[in-house]
């Protein structure tokens, strides 16, 4: 690739959102011709179908509507008097009560993937926002990983008495999920027998059910009046804005949430009516498919330079990678050409000692998001720790921008040593102040980036059947491992079978 000089200030912005594509080395002109070249004729049919909830998931055979979730179909839409607004009150202000009487103290989000990342990442970076805790507070833990890993760090501080189980499953079938549940009722079983407590009671006051399969969690002997569900249209990994965002709630506050889901949709109503080069998911996504057909750049790296949005990048690969890393059009033909690229990326200024030397001198092309906040109000401390702490932001900012250039532009002085490759684009989204709104924008502009990439690959972003022969092959290996099957796999699967066993 050329190396290329600054084409000019690109900046586009959407209330306190600015997305800048300056250092894309490509002009509005180019970015134009090569939409005309790239989006499907039936770009503006598809979009809109999006938005009403009519675009069709094929392979699933279902509509897709997880923009009406933040709208017409909210879990807030009867407002403070919604069910979902109900529950969260309930628990956050200490009138839900435990088996034994107590006040619920912890909430445990037990769920994984979609039913995880975007409940956990919201959380973690709005919670801040917490204006309307009561004198009771209760906290909020993320439990996913099917090794039990996380069961270790949260069960010995929390009690079964004062803590609630949020089981969030889509499907409510996922192992990893269940794996979880079925250690926390032996761990709640042997708590509860001895003061004459029953799984029924815990089920009764202690767990509470997320899906949109409302049989299986009665099946499971979640009462009804503790199941929240969602419809099936809403994709696991677009569901955060949905009733899997629950703890988003019960960490935030309801207000916090309904503000989140106004910024989605002030993001909707953007990516849905905004000229082409003011239009930050389309931007997005066909500067990424420039970068990925005419620079070959296979990976996108996610570099925030604010620690609340430290989980964006995990998030990111779900919705981006589940979506388009696909090899399949959606009328089931083989695509010969690159799709999705690989999502990674970290907390930028922790990276800057560890990955940035790859990134500033290493032998590979990469693109990289920065996402950077302006300004940030400390108000709960005294004028001059906040004086210091502002200027810890601005340190953060510098750096943000400084490391951003770098990359983009590189720099030399005809040593081999102090050669700085640059040319690798990247785009920048800065808010003024961090918000709700402003957040519930950024993650909105993701999905719809995904949207259009997908339609421009031709490939359905709604399915994920390339998951499936892991999980198939992974119950073949367990029942090796658990002596219900003789099955040779290869050797080095065969050995580490026997010592699993032993
Ligand atoms: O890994 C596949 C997947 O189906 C994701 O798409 C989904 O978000 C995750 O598993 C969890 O699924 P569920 O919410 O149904 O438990």
């Amino acid at each position: 690739m050329p190396r290329k000089e600054p084409v000019a200030l690109l900046q586009t912005k959407l209330n306190e959102l600015i997305f800048d594509w300056s250092y894309q080395f490509l002009t509005p002109a180019e970015l134009e011709a090569f939409a005309a070249k790239r989006l499907p004729a039936s770009f503006n049919a598809q979009r809109d179908a999006l938005m009403c909830g009519k675009f069709q998931n094929v392979s699933e055979n279902r509509e897709v509507s997880h923009v009406l979730s933040r709208g017409e179909r909210s879990v807030l839409r009867q407002g403070s008097d919604s069910r979902f607004a109900q529950l969260v009150r309930k628990l956050r202000s200490g009138n839900w009560l435990g088996a034994t009487g107590k006040p619920i103290t912890d909430i445990v989000n037990i769920g994984v993937g979609g039913s995880d990342l975007g409940p956990l990442m919201t959380s973690f970076a709005l919670k801040e926002f917490a204006s309307d805790i009561q004198k009771h507070s209760v906290n909020t833990h993320f439990v996913s990983s099917m090794d039990g890993g996380q069961l270790y760090a949260v069960l010995p501080i929390v009690n079964p008495e004062t803590t609630v189980f949020v089981v969030a499953s889509k499907s409510f079938g996922t192992l990893d999920t269940f794996a979880n549940v079925n250690t926390v009722k032996v761990w709640v079983n042997e708590h509860f027998a001895p003061i004459n407590k029953t799984e029924v009671d815990w089920f009764e006051h202690h767990v509470l059910g997320i899906s949109a399969n409302p049989k299986r969690m009665t099946e499971m002997g979640i009462p009804p009046a503790h199941q929240l569900t969602f419809d099936q249209s809403v994709g696991g990994r677009f569901s955060m804005w949905s009733a899997i965002g629950l703890a988003i709630a019960t960490t935030c506050g309801v207000r916090v949430f309904e503000r989140l889901l106004e910024g989605a949709q002030a993001m909707d109503k953007h990516f849905a009516s905004a000229p082409l080069t003011e239009n930050i998911p389309m931007l997005m996504a066909l500067c990424g498919v420039y970068n990925r057909e005419e620079r070959g750049i296979n990976n996108v790296a996610i570099l925030p330079y604010d620690g609340r949005f430290r989980h964006l990048p995990s998030y990111l690969q779900q919705l981006d990678m589940e979506s388009n890393g696909k090899q399949c059009t959606a009328t089931g033909e083989a695509i010969k050409y690159p799709t999705g690229p690989l999502i990674w990326g970290g907390f930028g200024p922790n990276g800057q000692h560890a990955f940035f030397q790859h990134l500033h001198q290493g032998y590979d092309s990469f693109a990289a998001d920065f996402i950077m906040v302006l300004k940030r109000k400390a108000p709960g401390f005294s004028p001059m720790v906040q004086e210091s702490l502002a200027d810890q932001q601005e340190l953060s900012v510098a750096n943000c921008l400084a490391h951003r250039k770098l990359m983009a532009y590189g720099s030399e002085d005809g040593s081999a040593r102090n050669f700085y490759p640059g040319n690798h684009p990247n785009n920048l989204l800065a808010v003024e102040e961090l918000t709700p709104e402003s957040f519930g924008a950024i993650i909105a502009a993701y999905e719809h980036k995904v949207f259009t990439q997908g339609l421009i690959w031709g490939l359905n972003s709604f399915d994920q059947p390339g998951v499936e022969l892991g999980k198939k092959i992974a119950e073949n290996t367990l029942a090796a491992i658990q002596g219900n099957s003789s099955e040779s796999f290869d050797p080095s699967t065969d050995r580490f079978i026997t010592l699993a066993k032993s």
